[in-house]
């Protein structure tokens, strides 16, 4: 690293001081006699020495101005003998460290060599920290994206139950980001070193996932050659994620109760009990309630698993977080899939921000991905994201606009017979387009319009549509 130092003092003997003492030891000295001249250069500066007593000011100013300019430069001031209130002053406001005049050069010797390993330092912590980001395919894994007042209510809920070890229950529709918040717990938690070990119960056929879940010894059901550990065993010391657990077979929820409750179980086929210490995450997209009174789900093990329960809003309901969420996923892919630099029309963020988002944050990262490598421009449109989707732009919503449009323009026509018009327009349109589709075909187009053939040849008569 070059010892390059800006020297701001107009004083030429400690000029000269400076120069004696730093430039055996490699470091370049740049003098100036001003501050005005001083901060022209000061961006080019990583340890700059500074006077308090300057012609065209005070050296605090300086200091405050320098930071401005160049926040990481390290400013060691340099001040007159009894001006000791000044240099503290210097050093709340963010001084490296200050030294008195006259000065021992040994003195200066040691700090400005304490102060460029300390850079060095810095720097290499930085360039560390940059590789490792880059290492990870996708930077920010894990990062849950959000600003509405909802999603700040879960990262509450979520640091509040991380450091404790107690079962947490996360609901929410299907892809709401469960899984995400589960993981959020554990990487919060002291048991972060462990395992995050994540099993779904509706994916996994009963017979197995008794199995999954517990381990087996060999022979206790046929196919069983090899004794062999569990899910359970897997998450010690960390977290088990039992995604779906309204689907967890009624045997087997017996089985999970005694489990929850002891923290014991004893692998298929075997009596030995094995102790276990695992932090339990539940996660339903059902009304466990609901599954209760149906007789589908024990009240007690629900009892056991909603010790605390993180609810998940769905994505319609935060609508604040859609356009974040997708700035987000769009830069992922750009980065992921190696893309040119792509934004969203506005047209498409207002379609974005409108629809509904039935399937949360999983269908919008889909439709993201989806938009993202098909489109070819720079701008994505909304007919990218939502080719062939009526619900971008429901029927009511279009109806709406458009009538909006031609109503306006309408109050100045006087027995207009609104409604008549209207109507008789919108189903001449309609029926010419979907018979222009089938090619004339009633019977085809019957079906689609979802009337009666005859309905349909008495209409074309009345409105005299040429088929
Ligand atoms: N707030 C968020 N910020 C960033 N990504 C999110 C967020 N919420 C969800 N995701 C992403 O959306 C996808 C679906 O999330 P996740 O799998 O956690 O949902 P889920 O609620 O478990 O869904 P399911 O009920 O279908 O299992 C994942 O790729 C996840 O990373
Ligand atoms: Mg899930």
């Amino acid at each position: 690293m070059s010892k390059k130092i800006l020297a701001i003092d107009d004083d030429e003997s400690v000029i000269w001081v400076i120069r004696k003492a730093l430039e055996p030891l490699g470091c370049e000295i740049e003098a100036k006699m001003s501050i005005r001249s001083g901060l022209k250069v000061v961006d080019k500066y990583k340890l700059i020495l500074l006077d308090l007593m300057l012609p065209d000011g005070n050296g605090i100013d300086a200091l405050k101005e320098i930071k401005t300019f160049n926040p990481d430069a390290l400013v060691i001031i340099v001040t007159a003998h009894g001006r000791m209130e000044s240099a503290i002053d210097a050093m709340r406001e963010g001084a490296y460290d200050y030294l008195e005049k006259p000065f021992d050069i040994e003195e200066l010797e040691i700090v400005v060599e304490k102060a460029f390993k300390d850079i060095s330092m810095r720097e290499e912590l930085l360039t560390l920290r940059q590789g490792k980001e880059e290492a990870m395919p996708f930077q920010k894994a894990g990062q849950i994206i959000g600003k509405s007042r909802s999603i700040l209510k879960v990262f509450k809920e979520i640091g509040r139950v991380a450091p404790k070890d107690v079962t947490v229950l996360v609901s929410g529709e299907s892809g709401t980001g469960k899984e995400l918040v589960a993981r959020a717990i554990h990487n919060n938690s002291r048991r972060k070193f462990g395992q995050f070990v994540a099993i779904n119960s509706a994916s996994i056929p009963k017979e197995l996932l008794e199995a999954e879940l517990f381990g087996w010894e060999k022979g206790a059901f046929t196919g069983a050659v090899e004794k062999t550990a569990g899910k359970i065993q897997a998450a010690d010391g960390g977290t088990l994620f039992l995604d779906e657990i309204s689907e967890l077979d009624i045997d087997l929820q017996a089985k999970m109760l005694r489990f929850l409750q002891e923290r014991e179980y004893s692998p298929l086929g075997s009596n030995k009990v094995i102790k276990s210490d695992v932090r339990i995450i539940g996660a339903t997209n059902k009304d466990l309630q609901e599954c209760i009174k149906g007789g589908l789900f024990r009240e007690d093990l629900y009892y056991r698993f909603n010790v605390i329960e993180i609810k998940l809003p769905p994505l319609r309901e935060r609508r604040e977080d859609i356009i974040s969420l997708a700035r987000h996923f769009l830069k992922e892919c750009i980065r992921a899939f190696e893309l040119s630099q792509k934004d969203f029309s506005k047209d498409a963020e207002k379609a974005l921000a409108g629809y509904n988002w039935p399937g949360n944050v999983r269908e919008l990262e889909n439709t993201i991905k989806k938009a993202s490598i098909l489109s070819r421009g720079s701008l994505l449109e909304r007919r990218d994201l939502f080719a062939n989707d009526y619900n971008a732009c429901s029927i009511k919503e279009f109806l709406e606009s458009k009538l909006n449009g031609f109503l306006g323009k309408m109050t100045k026509i006087e027995n207009s017979n609104l409604y008549e018009t209207v109507i008789s327009e919108a189903e001449k349109a309609l029926f010419n387009i979907v018979l222009k589709e089938t090619k004339g075909n009633q019977v085809k187009a019957a079906k689609i319009l979802g009337i009666n053939r005859n309905t349909l040849c008495k209409k074309i008569k009345e409105y005299k549509i040429v088929v």
